[in-house]
């Protein structure tokens, strides 16, 4: 009987929202090399370069929509009585426009800036690429709050802590490629915790999964939450 649920997304849960996977045909880093946007390294060699490639990614998504996957995750979260946490490496906030309250931005939020002069975190939404200033320190020193390769993604203390409370562990929507978070299924294996897979193909870390069911997002993220719904897995405390 499930009671306590982690549940991984990440591009794919997007995808149909018209938000780039990073890693498809078409994926954003086919206009950029990841080197040159997503690295301290890059960031210090050519500030402008990065923010304008975040300023131009964080007006996209405010222009986006949450769809049915985010929906269905919102609705198991609001009547879930059991723990449940969605541990997100997606930067927009299309969970929590769809309603999710418990969620968890691991790779950081295209709507917040990070001032690395006072180290506070800010709700951003306008460009960066002009400087302005920290709305706490008023130092010129803002960067977009994005976990870039090479940097440690946040609040892992608590996902592993949610997950040795879990039973059940989803993920949704992620290629499996980026450590940390593609090896949640394993620590959830020894764990022994039932995992499933739910993603539009086989993912790198399919094998690692108890089941896996494969097709687009915005079908089977509903579909997956009705059935757990209407188990009788919902007693938790
Ligand atoms: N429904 C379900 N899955 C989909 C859909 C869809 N409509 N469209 C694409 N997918 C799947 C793809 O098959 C792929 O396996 O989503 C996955 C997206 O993989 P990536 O593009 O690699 O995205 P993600 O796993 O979130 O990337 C992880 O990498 O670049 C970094 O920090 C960035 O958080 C990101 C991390």
């Amino acid at each position: 009987m499930v009671s306590n649920i982690v549940i991984l997304t990440g591009a794919g849960i997007s995808a149909e929202s018209g938000i780039d996977t990073f890693r498809d045909g078409g994926g954003l880093w086919e206009q950029h090399r990841v080197e040159d946007v997503a690295t301290p390294e890059a960031f210090a060699r050519d500030p402008d370069l990065v923010h304008r490639f975040y300023d131009m990614r964080r007006e996209a998504i405010q222009a986006k929509l949450p769809n049915p996957a985010h929906g269905a995750l919102a609705r198991l979260d609001a009547v879930w009585n059991g723990r449940l946490l969605i541990v997100t490496q997606n930067v927009d906030d299309l969970h929590e426009r769809a309603g999710a309250r418990r969620v968890l931005h691991m790779h950081g939020e295209h709507l917040k800036a990070w001032c690395t002069a006072c180290d506070v975190r800010s709700p951003w939404r306008e460009p960066l690429i002009d400087r302005p200033p920290c709305p706490v320190c008023q130092s010129r020193s803002l960067r977009p709050d994005i976990v870039w390769f090479g940097e440690m993604p946040y609040r892992m203390g608590e996902i592993y802590a949610a997950l040795r409370e879990a039973d059940l562990f989803v993920s949704i929507g992620t290629s499996g490629a980026v450590y940390p978070a593609a090896g949640l299924v394993r620590d959830a294996r020894e764990l022994g915790i039932e995992t499933l897979e739910l993603n539009l193909e086989p993912s790198q870390g399919s094998q690692w999964f108890h089941a896996a069911r494969h097709g687009p997002a915005s079908e089977l993220v509903p579909a997956w939450v009705e059935e757990v719904l209407a188990g009788a897995g919902n007693s938790g405390p």
